[in-house]
């Protein structure tokens, strides 16, 4: 049966959603992305890249509703998924004193209440067919403390992913579904919005072993393993994608 993925945050143009729909649409899966914007365009490239079914639905993470609609919709298109990949996910680098409220709210509506729904949405039905691969982005910021672009929320909100990660990993034993997290360093997409200078870019880069920033493929490459058979006995794990910037 053709394996499905189904990928929130998939629509950015530059971003590791996008990079890992094309992908696994190489790597023959049907492809479901949900997005406030874009999925339809990531979608197509999708089958342009050899996806045999693809997906698209504009889709806010952080609404119960509007998850469970756009899941219940990719189940009835495509074949079952096997693989969630929540990559949706926002930054801000505002210093601690100036956070509001509201942008608080915010940075931990997308990136852990999104991540919850998502996976609340999908689970049961991996659980039911015994098998499921669920690859959480958490960030390096989340491991050492921002540093990079994310402040103290961002920082805090990728914790948080690797602390459900890292149980829901334990609540899915023996049930065929493994949990997983990948944390990068700084990746060349547009989440910071153009605030990334070349030279702080330039700086970032130094400070690897590569001696280069990230590629959206690299993470998505990641994914792939991750999904792969070769992963199976990784479950509650988090695969560093740093280039060496952040050995512990
Ligand atoms: N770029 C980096 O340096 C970096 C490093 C570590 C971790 N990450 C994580 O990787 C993930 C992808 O980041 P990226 O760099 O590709 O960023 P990106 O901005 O290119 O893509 C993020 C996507 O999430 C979508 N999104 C935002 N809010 C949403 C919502 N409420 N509902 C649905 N979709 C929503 C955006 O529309 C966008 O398409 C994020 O979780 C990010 O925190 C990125």
């Amino acid at each position: 049966m053709t394996p499905t993925i189904l990928i929130t945050g998939g629509g950015s143009a530059r971003g590791i959603g996008r990079a890992t729909a094309l992908r696994f649409a190489r790597l023959g899966y049907a492809v479901a992305v949900l997005d406030l914007e874009g999925a339809g365009e990531t979608a197509g490239l999708a089958g342009r890249a050899g996806s045999p079914a693809t997906f698209a639905a504009r889709c806010d993470v952080t609404e119960q509703a509007s998850v469970a609609d756009a899941v219940r919709a990719a189940e009835a298109a495509l074949p079952p998924v096997t693989v969630l990949a929540n990559i949706a996910g926002i930054s801000s680098p505002t210093r601690f004193e100036n956070i509001t409220l509201d942008e608080w709210e915010r940075i931990f509506a997308v990136n852990v209440r999104g991540t919850f729904l998502v996976t609340q949405a999908v689970l049961p039905g991996l659980r039911a067919r015994g098998y499921g691969r669920i690859v959480n982005l958490s960030s390096v910021s989340g491991q050492r403390g921002g540093g990079v672009f994310g402040a103290s929320h961002y920082s805090a909100s990728k914790a948080a992913v690797l602390g459900l990660t890292r149980s829901l990993a334990r609540e899915c034993a023996g049930q065929g579904v493994t949990v997983n997290a990948i944390a990068p360093s700084m990746v060349d997409t547009d989440i910071t919005h153009g605030a990334m200078t070349e030279d702080r870019k330039a700086e970032l880069a130094a400070t690897t072993l590569v001696g280069r920033l990230a590629t959206a493929d690299d993470v998505a490459g990641v994914v792939a393993f991750l999904a792969s058979p070769e992963a199976a006995y990784l479950t509650g794990a988090t695969i560093d994608v740093n280039g060496g910037s952040h050995l512990h």
